[in-house]
């Protein structure tokens, strides 16, 4: 289960007695209250590093494995990814990277193992630093396959460079998901992205999506996102632009896990593992189609 791959990746290789575990977790509860609130503003703006990383990881990581799993398995078939060796993968605004476990599992239900190329483009890749390799780990464990990492720190609110530009050619899939309400109040973000997304190869595959009515800014920013994109995209899945018809909309619950439930969610129930969590999220899936075509 997802939060038990998280404690595993929070971990690493310590070993610790359940007594200093549920110490440590004690400890992270400030940074799991401030990071929830940083959540309800319309424009919002984290550090992450130390201890917000690491409350993050253990509190939102899970469903947001979930999240991309759920999405994944809509917009994998829609691309032509059988008989390859290798994927190029391109994460945006990742943080831990809580899309690359969802995309090994499903790539390894559909009985697909390529070697994976994944680059991390991001604003705070030295913050993420430790927990990112703790899902990477995690992601070698479960992956029969070697993955490589890379990273590139890019603050998508100015230019990207030309060799962030000439990655993006090269990539066969994209995925970004839950990045809306940080750069929601960015024009320059939206530019950025739009052009670093255009630049695809044909048949690329770009895999969107966000958590429904997080900010009014950032539904904006993805109406304008996908507006934008839908001119040289095949469009397999549109709930973006839909308020009506989620196209997602799972009911999210967990067993308990004392461990977290009693030290870490203790002032927050609604993210107690027990609770039934209901996941509203929007996404946009599409192909790069040919560059005469659009
Ligand atoms: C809420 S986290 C989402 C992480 C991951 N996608 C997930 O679903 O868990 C948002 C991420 O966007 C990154 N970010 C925010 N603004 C950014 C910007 N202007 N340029 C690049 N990355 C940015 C943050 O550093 C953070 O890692």
């Amino acid at each position: 289960m997802n939060y038990k791959l998280a404690v595993s990746a929070w971990l690493g290789s310590q070993k610790l007695t359940e007594q200093e575990k549920a110490q440590r977790l004690r400890a992270l509860r400030p940074s799991l209250d401030a990071l929830r609130n940083s959540y309800q503003a319309d424009s919002v703006q984290v550090s992450y590093e130390g201890s917000t990383a690491e409350a993050y990881l253990l509190g939102y990581v899970p469903p947001y494995i979930h999240q991309a799993q759920e999405v994944l398995r809509c917009a994998l078939p829609a691309a032509d990814l059988s008989g390859r060796d290798e994927l190029r993968v391109g994460l945006l605004f990742p943080g831990p990277g809580p899309e690359l476990i969802a995309l090994v599992r499903e790539l390894m239900g559909l009985k697909m193992t390529p070697r994976l190329r994944v680059t991390y483009f991001d604003a705070a890749n030295l913050g993420w630093a430790v927990a990112r390799h703790g899902l990477l780990r995690c992601a070698d464990d479960i992956y029969p396959r070697y993955t490589s990492a890379q990273t590139a720190d890019v603050d998508l609110r100015s230019p990207l460079s030309h060799d962030a530009i000439r990655s993006f050619r090269e990539f066969d899939i994209v995925i970004a998901q839950n990045m809306a309400n940080e750069i929601a109040d960015s024009q320059p973000a939206l530019n950025n992205l739009v052009d670093a997304l255009t630049s695809l190869r044909t048949g690329a595959l770009v895999v969107l999506s966000d958590q429904r009515g997080y900010a009014v800014a950032a539904k904006k920013l993805e109406e304008g996102l996908t507006r934008r994109l839908q001119p040289h995209f095949d469009v397999t899945h549109d709930a973006m632009l839909s308020s009506q018809h989620p196209q997602l909309c799972e009911q999210f619950s967990a067993p308990n896990f004392p461990l977290l439930d009693r030290n870490f969610f203790s002032n927050a129930p609604g993210m107690k593992l027990g609770a039934r969590k209901k996941m509203n999220v929007v996404e946009w899936i599409g192909v790069k189609r040919s560059t005469r075509r659009a």
